[in-house]
């Protein structure tokens, strides 16, 4: 057999984006408040403000009006600036703009009897723009969001019910855009559940470490079989759509060939594929019944849950890709943490000003690993460089440390490719500037398109191209032949 040269020719080039993030709009046009909207900025970097959610804070936020101090609120008001944004993308020839839809634009209180027009006009709106350049829309259902309401009433995705109301919002998506939309994904990064609020939508604060892991792994099998039924209902409504799952990859090391090291990060890795273990073979894996028992959580199930998993496997893998990690035998792999664990310091890799580890072969490996394991297509949905961007006297954007990344990145990818992994598309996190996820800053860019706004939401939201901008659009005219 030939061994392929470089990326296929369908190739689906493009940029990746999350509704709370980037479109602003947040109290508009029927809009209800979501979860991502009640969180402060970060007081620091390593602080993830995004979890730091309590019912008190909560019901302070949704007394308040304003987007003074809920960054995610103002995002960059892509709401008002969607027609300028997606033709910049097209500028660079974009062939897909992943983003998501917010829920409570649809639903505003999750559970609404009727959907909300103009929340579902806004998107017609915004996959016609998508279109009329060529562009595919690569739709997130749920990213890192969802009704407050649904926080408030029922405890998020802790309660069962919420399964009901997500299968509604969905068949709502799959029969309005139906033919519009041909790539779907049901929850953004979805390992990130076991971390916190952001996923669950459920305030945990005031449990203990034991209830806290009972709760999240229970959330978690709501969106498993949630996410199982949106498989069914999108086949069964749009047959020529495809939808996939979303991991947050973590590629691991052992810190030495020491085998305790080699074995914790091999149980290490096993928990951050658990998720796609789940979601592409369609069940539990095994080495989860242990962990299970060892942490002394058991799992709800209903009669059919295990049936649903095992008929609706998704159609693709999808997953964002940032760093590596290092794991060594003394790090507590096998009883559940709260929040996100980084793991140790790779001597061999530089970081992000964020502390990230930067780690181009990383992909390759995951990539290959990845395909191994699963033998579906692979979509790399998120890759990217948070950095301070400096804008010089007459407008320009010297962002050659964000080329460098990139570049290094799709440079591994070509090489995944040319060892046989089936790759769909790369969408790089942010290809316009938009609010950090993790911290709520402004300043931590990713962008090819410089967004005029600062931390505390000044700024005149003009848009300027970055150096970057120029680079990207070269590397997708010569469809990654020329980097
Ligand atoms: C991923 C998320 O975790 O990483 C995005 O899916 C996020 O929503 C991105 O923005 C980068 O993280 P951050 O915290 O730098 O914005």
């Amino acid at each position: 057999k030939q061994i392929p040269t470089g990326f296929p020719k369908n190739f689906l080039w493009g940029g990746a984006t999350a509704a709370n993030q980037l479109e602003g709009g947040w109290n508009v046009d029927g809009k209800g408040l979501t979860t991502a909207e009640v969180v402060k900025k970060a007081e620091t970097r390593e602080d993830f403000s995004m979890n730091q959610v309590t019912t008190e804070s909560i019901a302070q936020a949704a007394a308040d009006p304003t987007d003074n101090a809920y960054p995610k609120r103002r995002g960059v008001d892509f709401y008002h600036h969607y027609q300028e944004d997606i033709a910049m993308l097209a500028e660079m020839g974009f062939k897909a703009f992943r983003l998501s839809i917010a829920w409570a634009r649809i639903f505003p209180n999750g559970d609404d009897a009727t959907p909300n027009e103009a929340g579902l006009a806004f998107y017609d709106k915004v996959f016609a723009e998508c279109h009329k350049y060529g562009i595919e829309p690569v739709v997130t259902i749920s990213h890192y969001e969802m009704p407050l309401a649904l926080t408030q009433k029922q405890n998020g995705w802790a309660s069962r019910q919420t399964i009901t109301a997500f299968l509604r919002y969905t068949e709502t998506l799959f029969k309005r855009y139906k033919g519009v939309v041909k790539y779907w994904m049901t929850f953004n990064e979805i390992n990130a559940i076991t971390g916190g609020f952001t996923g669950t939508g459920a305030v945990d604060a005031d449990l203990s470490l034991n209830e806290k892991a009972q709760l999240r792994f229970q959330a978690l099998h709501h969106q498993f079989v949630a996410s199982a039924k949106a498989v069914a209902q999108c086949h069964a409504i749009d047959p020529n759509a495809k939808i996939g799952c979303m991991l947050a990859r973590m590629q691991t090391y052992p810190q030495t060939p020491n085998p305790e090291d080699v074995r914790a990060a091999q149980l290490s890795d096993q928990l951050n594929l658990f998720y796609t273990d789940v979601q592409a073979r369609g069940e539990y894996p095994e080495y989860m019944n242990r962990y299970f028992q060892e942490n002394h959580i058991t799992l709800q199930m209903d009669p059919n849950d295990e049936k649903v998993l095992r008929e609706n496997p998704v159609d693709y893998i999808s997953f964002s890709y940032y760093m590596s990690t290092v794991t060594n035998a003394d790090q507590d792999v096998e009883h559940f943490h709260d929040g996100f664990v980084f793991g140790e310091k790779n001597p061999y890799l530089q970081t992000s000003a964020w502390g990230w580890q930067i780690d181009p072969v990383g992909l390759r490996i995951s990539l290959n690993d990845m395909w191994d394991r699963y033998r579906i297509p692979l979509f790399v949905v998120e890759n990217g460089l948070g950095a301070e961007d400096k804008v010089t006297s007459d407008g320009k954007i010297h962002d050659d440390y964000r080329i460098d990344y990139l570049r290094a990145h799709i440079a591994q990818m070509r090489e995944a490719i040319e060892d046989g992994v089936q790759l769909m598309g790369y969408t790089t996190w942010g290809p316009i500037d938009l609010i950090s996820a993790s911290t709520s800053e402004m300043s931590k860019r990713y962008g090819f398109i410089y967004v005029d706004q600062d931390d505390a939401g000044n700024g005149s939201l003009r848009r300027l191209r970055k150096d970057s901008f120029y680079w990207y659009k070269h590397v997708i005219a010569t469809n990654g032949a020329e980097l």
